[in-house]
């Protein structure tokens, strides 16, 4: 089926259209045609998403991308489409649900809502490269606004093991890169000033000991602070290393603890963290050598985009899955 879907949860405005075929068992997904408007120089000055400016930045991006992007014939072409309805930033969800209420009216097709957090999970299944994910797996999303660590039994059924008790590791990289004056997003900068510093500053992985499957970021981020502090002579490359190194260590002890308790044969890493080549190739070693299937979605596909919420909306349909069409912020996976 041809699902065309749209994404406005954060800074981002996306569009995707995708063919999506299979069963839960094997679903497949080409993604035929994908777009995404970056709102980063409009919030870099704030060091942040300023929510009334991603608010304006969707309402004028979305109608010039659906245009750029959709043909009449793929309209026509079209089973169904689909928009992220949480969690995210309220004013910009509004604006990608309107927008896709707009057109599914005028066109007649119908609409779905999707959750953003599993359109970051499902990423996991658009052209895998080494395969589909197998079950039992454990599931880490690392993005901006959220850490989550979760069991999933089959595709349709999963449980949160933990998430962040403060900071999403994303986001504490956007706040120490502020520390350290570097531009929003924090993330890539990091991992950029990383590989050219050494790991040799001491910070604390929180709750790297803790029985639990939580984190905490905010420690890590306040370490940092103090370290600025009380160091006249820095070195922001091994600030970055270290840091990097730090909050890396905690996912992984937590994301391993979890996959031999529960069995696990397959480690599924998602989210805009997920961009990170450090990060990635840090899980591969570590999951390989547990003898544990290692999966993270395509590049472009961990970032916010739309193909992930037609993947996620292709899995609701087939599971007869409904959400309301109205922003929930908070929305829970
Ligand atoms: O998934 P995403 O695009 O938006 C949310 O749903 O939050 O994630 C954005 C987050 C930002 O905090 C950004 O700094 C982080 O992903 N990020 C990275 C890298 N690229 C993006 N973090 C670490 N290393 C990266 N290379
Ligand atoms: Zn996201």
């Amino acid at each position: 089926m041809r699902i065309l879907a749209i994404e406005t949860s954060c800074d981002e405005t996306a569009i995707a259209l995708t063919e999506a075929e299979g069963g839960l068992n094997s679903p497949r997904f080409k993604i035929l045609k994908s777009a995404v408007a970056s709102q980063i120089k409009i919030h870099r000055p704030f060091g942040g998403v300023v929510p009334s400016l991603a608010k304006r930045e969707h309402q004028k991006n979305l109608p010039l991308i659906f245009k750029k992007v959709i043909s009449e014939k793929d309209i026509s072409s079209l089973d169904l489409i689909a928009v992220t309805v949480g969690p995210g930033l309220e004013p910009a969800l509004w604006q990608g649900i309107s927008f896709a209420k707009e057109i599914s009216k005028a066109y007649g097709k119908p609409l779905l809502g999707v959750n953003h957090l599993e359109g970051h999970i499902y990423s996991n299944w658009i052209n895998p490269s080494v395969g589909l994910p197998k079950f039992p797996a454990i599931s880490l999303i690392v993005s901006g606004g959220h850490t989550i660590l979760s069991f999933m039994k089959d595709i349709k059924t999963w449980k949160i093991l933990g998430s962040t008790r403060d900071d999403a590791v994303g986001e504490a990289f956007d706040k120490v890169a502020r520390m350290l004056k570097l531009p929003y997003p924090g993330g890539p900068e990091i991992e950029r000033a990383a590989k050219k510093g050494k790991n040799i500053i001491d910070f604390p992985s929180p709750m790297l000991h803790s029985s639990d499957f939580d984190f905490s970021f905010s420690g890590l981020k306040t370490a940092v602070l103090y370290y600025l502090r009380d160091n006249k002579k820095i070195n922001k490359n091994d600030i970055c290393a270290s840091f990097q190194s730090a909050a890396f260590e905690v996912l992984i002890k937590k994301t391993l603890r979890a996959a031999k308790t529960y069995k696990a044969k397959s480690v599924l890493l998602s989210g805009g963290v997920a961009s990170s080549l450090a990060l990635r190739a840090f899980f591969k070693k570590e999951v390989k050598k547990n003898d544990l299937n290692f999966f993270a979605p395509g590049l472009k596909l961990n970032t916010d985009n739309a193909a992930m919420i037609s993947a996620a909306a292709y899995i609701n349909f087939l599971r007869k899955k409904k959400k309301p069409l109205k922003a929930d912020g908070n929305m829970e996976i």
